[in-house]
């Protein structure tokens, strides 16, 4: 049975819960000083205070003295492109110089770039590639990232992307929660006839994928130039009927009603939100659609913030995500998204910490299992270098993670991959 115990913690800082947090409830953390978290068999056993340790608990433990740390729920990403080949700054120096990125998406740039370079690659290529980014999200304190498809467009490349997600997933040291997005733009091959590419996704690719079980997710861009509404419905009615729960890219761009879509639909989140209308959000929140802001993408596309106070006021469950891609957001830097989130998009540190860990986690339908630092959760813990939580985001933009452990297990210790 291995067990470890982490003591002496300046702060244990977690949201509580076994399902998102909504609006204001986002600020209610609970803080432990001089706290310690049993840890056995991979489930978190007991959070308390230090002096309340009992001498069992030390016996065959690998102690971990958390002095002068602080110790949170393992960080989630649950948005993100995560498997592709190639890059594009060619396109950022144009975005820079004042070109917008749908232009460059209709000129032939954009994802269908990504997608030319993610065919010629192998899986094994492509596992590499995702690995080394795995990595550095571990080291920042991330046990957890979602991780879509949809940089291949054929049956044949939707499957190998979906197939690296579950080979990271095996091979650790995150967990990797997979998506189809076979839905991420109309390829090259049916630019004249996009009705057969929909036809595609629907009888070949999203029913082979459930078979499968290549993915748990289906997510759509819908957007102008991508994919609209109906289509965007058709494709995830498809996908619910196969057994997928639905993610939908929303309003990231122009406002074509996604939010409405993805509550009429039930899906577990809607993405970007940065054009929704206020009926479309206060659609979501009655259906309880998680909203998962992506503020490293409109920072990238120099877009205007989605409107996290408005959201959160209004008593949706918000979460955060990095959106790494190569086109949009070509970062999962942890630091930055923490300090963008609350210093330009106006949210509390409280509220990014629950938008990260318990709300992510909703948005991936994991609130049950992981999240929060509570008895009986899955042992995905972060510790960071600082003694209270303030620094996250006051330190801004400086990786803090000291150790990282995932079910159990630690995977970074002194910052580095055990
Ligand atoms: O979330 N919007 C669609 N997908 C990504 C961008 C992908 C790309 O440009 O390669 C996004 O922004
Ligand atoms: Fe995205």
């Amino acid at each position: 049975m291995k067990k470890i115990l982490i003591t002496k913690a300046s702060q244990i800082v977690t949201p509580i819960g076994r399902s998102g947090r909504p609006g204001q409830g986002m600020n209610d953390l609970t803080i432990i000083e001089d706290g310690c978290v049993l840890i056995q068999d991979g489930k978190i056993l007991k959070v308390c205070k230090t002096s309340e340790i009992d001498e069992n608990w030390l016996h065959g433990a690998d102690i971990i003295d958390a002095s002068g740390k602080i110790v949170l729920p393992g960080l989630i990403d649950a948005h993100t492109h995560l498997v592709f080949a190639g890059t594009r700054e060619d396109e950022f120096s144009l975005r820079m110089a004042g070109e917008s990125y749908l232009t460059i998406m209709e000129k032939g740039g954009g994802i269908q770039r990504s997608i030319d370079a993610t065919r010629l690659a192998s899986e094994k290529e492509l596992y590499d590639l995702a690995r080394k980014r795995v990595i550095n999200m571990a080291k920042m304190g991330v046990t957890t990232v979602e991780a879509k498809s949809g940089y291949g467009g054929t049956l044949e490349d939707e499957i190998k992307q979906c197939k690296v997600a579950r080979k990271l997933n095996e091979s650790g040291p995150i967990s990797v929660v997979s998506t189809l997005m076979a839905a991420h733009t109309v390829v090259r091959e049916y630019r004249n006839d996009p009705e057969k590419y929909v036809k595609l996704i629907i009888e070949e690719i999203i029913p082979r994928v459930a078979r499968e079980k290549l993915a748990e997710f289906c997510d759509v861009f819908l957007e102008k130039s991508a994919f609209n509404y109906a289509q965007a419905e058709r494709v995830l009615t498809a996908a619910k009927a196969n057994g997928f729960e639905l993610k939908i890219h929303a309003d990231e761009i122009t406002n074509g009603k996604g939010a409405h879509l993805a509550a009429k639909l039930n899906a577990i989140s809607a993405e970007h939100l940065l054009f929704s209308d206020r009926e479309g959000l206060e659609a979501m929140r009655k259906h309880h659609v998680t909203a998962v802001l992506l503020p490293l993408t409109a920072f990238s596309l120099r877009e205007p913030y989605a409107k996290a106070r408005d959201m959160i006021k209004n008593g949706l469950v918000v979460a955060l995500a990095s959106d790494f891609n190569p086109g949009s957001c070509y970062t999962y830097s942890m630091p930055m998204l923490m300090a963008v989130a609350c210093l330009s998009m106006h949210m509390s540190i409280e509220e990014v910490i629950t938008a990260l860990t318990l709300n992510a986690a909703a948005a991936i339908n994991r609130a049950h299992k992981i999240g929060s630092i509570e008895t009986g959760k899955d042992a995905d813990i972060a510790i960071f270098s600082c003694p209270n939580y303030a620094h996250l985001v006051y330190h801004m933009g400086i990786n803090q993670a000291h150790t990282v452990i995932r079910k159990g297990e630690v995977i970074v210790r002194n910052g580095e991959i055990v």
